[in-house]
């Protein structure tokens, strides 16, 4: 048995669903994959809990990974999120929801405009439930390369601090520091901040670029 919480990634099936997932059950957390498709979520977690050379990470449909979780984090296509959290609101109910949306085009981003994803979540989801915005600016292959430790700092937004706490303690726990921003309205800043790190990567030769906050 663990105290930690048990976190459900929905749309955990893709990339960057599936380098939480390797983060968090690599340091001990109950993590469970959900898809639209119990098939694929059952695929995705025997193929991560392959690269982990244990049966800890479980998958299910979306919905009912929700209702078993402590904490959920979404991670479905930025092109669904709408959707995807307006089809989850009864199951979200009394959670806190990590929302990781970046709504950025490839390969020629533009800053989204506001309001931010996570505040389009919050306002869909109503005072239920505590979304915090995450992950933004942490890039899936860096994620997935266990064999190489995080060196990222994760921004982190909520309307509420103490949410924001609870979630910070989860990024801890998956090796990366984390910083309380503000509230949900600047998570816009975050999501655009995701396309200034495309083109870093893109005109100066580097491969997974992320932030570091520096300063006294
Ligand atoms: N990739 C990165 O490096 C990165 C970094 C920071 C933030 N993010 C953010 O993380 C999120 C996921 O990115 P990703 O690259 O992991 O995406 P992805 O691999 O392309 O897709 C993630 C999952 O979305 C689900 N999905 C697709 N269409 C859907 C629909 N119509 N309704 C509901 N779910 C749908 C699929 O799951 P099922 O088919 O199993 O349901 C899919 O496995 C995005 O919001 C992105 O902005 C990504």
């Amino acid at each position: 048995m663990t105290n930690k919480p048990t976190i459900a990634i929905l749309g955990g099936t893709g990339h960057e669903g599936a380098g939480l997932a390797l983060r968090w059950a690599s340091n001990g957390y109950e993590v469970i994959i959900g898809s639209r498709k119990e098939e694929k979520a059952l695929n995705a977690a025997r193929e991560l809990n392959q690269i982990l050379g244990k049966e800890t990470i479980r998958g299910m449909e979306n919905p009912a990974a929700a209702r078993e979780a402590d904490i959920n984090v979404l991670t479905v296509v930025a092109t669904a999120h709408e959707a995807a959290v307006t089809g989850l609101k009864d199951d979200l109910q009394g959670k806190i929801l990590v929302d990781a949306t970046a709504r950025i085009k490839f390969p020629n981003p533009k800053p989204p405009v506001p309001p931010a994803a996570a505040r389009i979540a919050q306002d869909i989801l109503g005072e239920g439930v505590r979304v915090v915005a995450a992950f933004q600016n942490i890039p899936a292959s860096a994620l997935k390369n266990l064999e190489k430790e995080l060196d990222s700092d994760v921004l982190v937004c909520a309307d509420h601090q103490e949410d924001a706490d609870q979630v910070m303690e989860l990024i801890r726990g998956a090796g990366m520091n984390a910083y309380y921003v503000g509230d949900l309205d600047i998570a816009i800043t975050i999501e655009g901040l995701t396309a200034v790190l495309v083109y870093l990567n893109k005109y100066n030769d580097i491969k997974h670029a992320s932030i570091k906050i520096v300063g006294d």
